[in-house]
Formats: C-alpha cells, sequence, structure tokens
C-alpha cells in the first residue's frame, strides 16, 4: 500500500517536505529510511503529530548528523542505543534511529540493541498499531511497512502486543497500553489483555525504577482527560504498584477526580498555572497517613515544596467548611495563602463534587485561584519610608492594611498609603509607649 498521497493530503507542507529532504539525505548511500511507530499511526487516524520518528537501515546516528547540519538543528545522541534527536529551530523534534533489534538480559532491565533489518525492527516494538513504517526513500517514497498487521488493528481499534514476552521485557508496555487503549477508545485484545494482567499479577510493576514509573504517570497525566486512564489502572489492580498510599478509600475520593477535568477547563483561559501529575494524585492520596505521603514523596524524589502540597490534603476539609460561608476578600486570602495551588485546585473539584451545598466555597474558592492570589497593595515598603517612617515590623503590618483596604473597599493607590501610613504611625507610637513604660516601670522598681 502506498500512502504517498496521504502524506501531501494530511501533513502541512513544512512537514511534507522535511520528510523529503529526510528521505533524500542518505541517497548516496543507498539505506531504506522510515518514519515509523506512533507518527506513522496518527497519520492513519488523522491525529495531529508533528513529531517525526525516523528509522533508517545504515547509521541513525551519521544521518542525524546530516540532518543537524541540513536543518540548524541541536543533536543529542546516545551512541549506546544507536539514536539521536535533533530539536529543531522551530521547538519540534525529531527522534532517528538506527533499525535494530533489542535483547533483554532480564525483565524490565534496558535493552542491549544490535543493527537489523526495519521489518526485525518493526518486531521488537510495543503494539501492532505501533510497528508500522513508511517508507520516506525517494524510489519507495509511502509504501507502508507492515509486517506485525498494524493496519488492521488500527482499523477495528485494537491494542495487540507482538510476542509473549512484551510486558515482561519492558513493563513500561502495562502503562502504555492502558494510554492508548483509553486515549483512542480502542480495546486490549483479550491475549494481550491476559499477558498484561499476568504482568501485573507477578509483580512486573515492581521491577521498574522510580524513574520509569514517575515517567509513565507523568505521560498519563498528560492525555486529554486522565480520569478514564486512572480509573482503568485502578481496576487493572495496577496503583498499588505504583505505590501502596495511592487507592480510592471512598466514594468522595472518585467523585472529586471527576471533577478536576472541568475545573481545568473552567481554568484553561486563566493565568493559573500548576502541574498535572500533581493535581491527579491528589484524589489518590487524599486519606492517605503523613507516614505514607513522606514515604510515596521519598521514594519518587519529589520536592519538599510538592511533599509540602500533599500535605495540606488533610486540612482542605477545613478550608471547605470555612469558605462555605461568605469572607471578605481580604479573610479568603489570610486563610488560602498559605496553600498551594495544586491543593486549593483540589479543593475546588472537591466543592464541585458536593454539589449545592458548597456553591459558595466553590465561587470563593475561583475567585482566590483567578484573582486574589495574584493581589498585592499597589503601594510598596519604599513608599511608607519615603513619607518618613523608619524601616521595621510595622511596614508589613502597614502593606497588610493598604492590601485590606484595597481587596475589601476597592480603595484606590491615595487611599492605600494613607491607610498604611496611618497603620505605621499607629504601631510605631504604641511602641514607644511601649518602651516608656518599660522605662518607667524600671525606674519605679
Ligand atoms: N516503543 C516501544 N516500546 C516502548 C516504548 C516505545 O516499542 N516501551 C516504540 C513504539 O513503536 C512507539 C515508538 O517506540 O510508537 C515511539 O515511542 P513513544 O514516543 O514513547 O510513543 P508514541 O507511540 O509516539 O506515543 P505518544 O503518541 O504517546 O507520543
Amino acid at each position: 500500500m502506498n500512502l504517498g498521497e496521504l502524506i501531501y493530503e494530511r501533513l502541512p507542507s513544512w512537514l511534507v517536505e522535511r520528510i523529503i529532504t529526510i528521505g533524500d539525505a542518505v541517497e548516496d548511500k543507498g539505506w531504506r529510511v522510515f518514519v515509523v511507530g506512533g507518527f506513522v499511526r496518527d497519520l492513519l487516524l488523522g491525529r495531529r503529530n508533528f513529531e517525526l520518528d525516523v528509522m533508517v537501515e545504515g547509521e541513525g546516528i551519521y544521518l542525524a548528523k546530516v540532518l543537524s547540519r541540513l536543518f540548524g538543528a541541536k543533536m543529542i545522541s546516545h551512541e549506546q542505543f544507536m539514536t539521536a534527536v535533533l530539536y529543531m529551530p522551530d521547538g519540534t523534534r525529531i527522534d532517528i534511529a538506527t533499525c535494530r533489534k533489542e535483547r533483554y538480559k532480564h525483565p524490565a532491565a534496558l535493552p542491549e540493541v544490535e543493527p537489523a533489518t526495519a521489518e526485525e525492527d518493526l518486531y521488537r516494538r510495543d503494539f501492532s498499531i505501533n510497528a508500522m513504517a513508511i517508507d520516506i526513500s525517494k524510489e519507495r517514497f509511502g509504501e507502508l511497512l507492515d509486517v506485525c498487521g498494524g493496519l488492521p488493528d488500527l482499523e477495528s481499534g485494537l491494542i495487540r502486543v507482538l510476542h509473549e514476552r512484551s510486558f515482561i521485557d519492558d513493563p513500561t508496555r502495562v502503562f502504555r497500553a492502558v494510554r492508548f487503549e483509553k486515549r483512542f477508545s480502542f480495546s486490549i485484545e483479550s491475549n494481550t489483555m491476559r499477558l498484561l494482567k499476568e504482568a501485573i499479577e507477578c509483580g512486573m510493576l515492581s521491577l521498574l525504577t522510580p524513574d520509569r514509573i514517575k515517567h509513565e504517570w507523568i505521560r498519563i497525566c498528560s492525555e486529554e482527560n486522565p480520569q478514564p486512564h486512572i480509573l482503568r489502572m485502578e481496576e487493572l489492580d495496577m496503583l498499588r504498584w505504583i505505590d501502596s498510599s495511592l487507592s480510592f478509600r471512598s466514594q468522595e475520593q472518585r467523585l472529586a477526580l471527576s471533577s478536576i477535568v472541568s475545573v481545568e477547563e473552567r481554568l484553561a483561559g486563566s493565568n493559573v498555572s500548576y502541574e498535572r501529575w500533581l493535581l491527579y494524585l491528589m484524589p489518590l492520596l487524599d486519606g492517605a497517613t503523613n507516614e505514607d505521603i513522606e514515604r510515596l514523596c521519598r521514594r519518587y524524589s519529589i520536592s519538599s515544596r510538592h511533599l509540602q502540597a500533599f500535605l495540606q490534603l488533610s486540612l482542605l476539609d477545613d478550608v471547605l467548611e470555612r469558605t462555605r460561608a461568605k469572607l471578605s476578600p481580604s479573610s479568603l486570602k489570610r486563610l488560602l495563602d498559605r496553600f498551594n495551588t495544586e491543593a486549593l485546585i483540589y479543593a475546588l473539584a472537591k466543592a464541585i463534587s458536593f454539589g449545592e451545598s458548597h456553591e459558595m466555597a466553590k465561587e470563593q474558592l475561583l475567585a482566590y485561584l483567578e484573582k486574589y492570589r495574584h493581589e498585592r497593595p499597589d503601594i510598596s515598603g519604599s513608599d511608607i519610608i519615603g513619607a518618613g517612617i523608619p524601616a521595621g515590623p510595622w511596614i508589613g503590618t502597614a502593606l497588610d492594611e493598604a492590601l485590606k483596604v484595597k481587596l475589601d473597599e476597592g480603595a484606590d493607590r491615595q487611599r492605600q498609603l494613607e491607610v498604611a501610613l496611618k497603620t505605621a504611625r499607629k504601631a510605631l507610637a504604641m511602641m514607644e509607649h511601649g518602651s516608656q513604660r518599660r522605662d518607667t516601670c524600671s525606674w519605679e522598681g
């Protein structure tokens, strides 16, 4: 089958040109060059994917060097794996590899590789839908190479492994199977499902390093809607292998997870930035003990800032209770300022899942995240000092008061300064009065 026409039809012209340039780059060597893997799958599915995955029956790193000069791209190569990555000036990347066979010394080990034919390279891959290649060399441009039956599986929506040891060689494929199943609404073919369940039951996921698991979790959380992926992982009993602290201890957590996506949609246009992989761990850690949370963070080298975010989970019910009543903007800010953004987004998801009873909490959390979190007084400490107040701790108190009138009364800059100066003078007077009293007392004493 020739997909040349599809390439011209479905891809932007700059990408077609790029593919042709790559195919022609080593014409003199007579090597077969292909685009392969997820790129081919997505082209056939009509899904946008501009990240080329190239394999060459020759020397991948040599091809990468030639292309890096042609494209003015930055190159990083991994001799050991016979691969290279080109970082293009337009921000896209091209993965380039020598066609290769893989040998796994033991389950979950990183593979040892040796050069092979394009066909052999396809057989070492994870699933048939990811094991198709398109020849892009001049004479055979557009020819589909599909030795594993990827096209029929793509048409019937099936995730199928290519051999019985696939999940044992590389247990990250268990995560990948779930990811592709949910992303494309495909099914895991029955024998593949048997092998996948066996791999999970045998504890194959425990052989993966924390770094590799974390990487898979991050990829799942980069999907459009990670919720079905997470529920599927729970159904397949995968979560406990990531960590024993991850589970749905109550229906409340499930409902909160399903509300996260709507919160994300609501926040999409705003300036609230957060880390998704962290946010989607929240419902699974809600109700876990602090010891469990600390252990998980140590295991996955999660920073202390993120650890703090998880530890705040146990405080969120109190936050939700307090924000059910209308608070002044400054009180709201004072209450929420110490919380991490992801924790507050999760609190908002909880408020939504609680329904009408938490309508006020929902509104206030949203207002805080979108607006009040970033509010500062329109004056600075130097404005106060410039008006004759000496530097000292009262400057902070004065700025707090300026912000309070700004938020609660909509005070302009002039009024904020007046309030700040009044506060600072009062604090100073009290201090002086206090020290005079101390002097008198010590005299009297
Ligand atoms: N691959 C594999 N086994 C893995 C990882 C990757 O066989 N454990 C192969 C697949 O052929 C895959 C290709 O390497 O298509 C590229 O890997 P990657 O970029 O991780 O996957 P994509 O299929 O491009 O997935 P995504 O669409 O999520 O980027």
